[in-house]
């Protein structure tokens, strides 16, 4: 969406800051020996508490509030009552959520506990790509240029990007035009950030795959090449400076 007046502003920040805010909880909350689904059902309590809808679910009937996705699962993870949290895993938590009609997204992998797999690394290139993105888009941007700043920084740690995976705009729904922020250079794509439009802002770095796939559950994306993937993802407002970051409370920058 473009925002064209104060209350636009207001309610996208309201439902940003509800999401930002479930995020950030729900990481904290995750422990060992935890469920998926426990997981879930604390971050839909939050939500439900700010009055919020799950965004996946009220789209395209997600069979969760939020989507959870472990270590081999790169996103769109079903919160499960046999997935049982381990220390070590990598995490990815992607909340998104409606509210007054408003809508926003973000989402942050991180390692549970300490980090026994080696993760980290993924994870802090995942983080650092997103926020150099955010510093590099403001008005006028090509979006393809973007990409292709996320797929460089990505090459220059030996990672690589998942090709069919993008961020997208949103605000008066979940996925809006533009349909696709890719993280890399997209030649078709002539687009330009525009001036006070909503967009989310998402990274998939991964360590060997170049393409998600969906398995057979119909929702949980895998690697077509195995392999981990680390995802951080802001909802924001382009400007003719900084963009204004609606999810910061999140605190994925840590
Ligand atoms: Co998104
Ligand atoms: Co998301």
């Amino acid at each position: 969406m473009s925002i064209r007046k104060e209350s636009e502003l207001e309610g996208m920040q309201k439902v940003s800051d509800a999401v930002a805010y479930t995020l950030k909880q729900m990481r904290d909350y995750a422990k060992p020996g935890m469920t998926t689904k426990q997981l879930d059902d604390y971050g839909a309590s939050i939500l439900k508490d700010f009055g919020a809808n799950s965004a996946p679910y009220k789209t395209y009937k997600f069979p969760g509030w939020t989507c959870i996705s472990v270590d081999n699962e790169f996103c769109h993870g079903i919160p499960s009552t046999k997935k049982v949290l381990r220390e070590g895993n990598l995490i990815n938590i992607d909340v998104s959520a409606e509210l007054g009609g408003f809508w926003s997204d973000n989402g942050a992998s991180f390692v549970l506990g300490e980090d026994k797999k080696g993760h980290q690394q993924l994870v802090d290139a995942s983080r650092q790509i997103l926020q150099k993105a955010i510093q590099n888009i403001r008005s006028g941007v090509r979006i393809s240029d973007i990409g292709h700043l996320i797929e460089t920084e990505a090459k220059h740690r030996r990672l690589k990007v998942i090709r069919n995976l993008s961020g997208h705009g949103i605000g008066r729904s979940l996925h809006e035009a533009p349909a696709e922020i890719a993280n890399y250079r997209d030649r078709l794509n002539l687009a330009k950030f525009k001036v006070n439009s909503v967009v989310a802002i998402e990274t998939f770095i991964s360590t060997q795959s170049s393409y998600a796939i969906t398995l057979r559950d119909g929702w949980t994306m895998v690697g077509n090449k195995g392999g981990y993937m680390a995802q951080h993802e802001h909802t924001i407002v382009v400007t003719d400076g900084s963009p204004i970051i609606l999810t910061e409370k999140n605190d994925i920058w840590g």
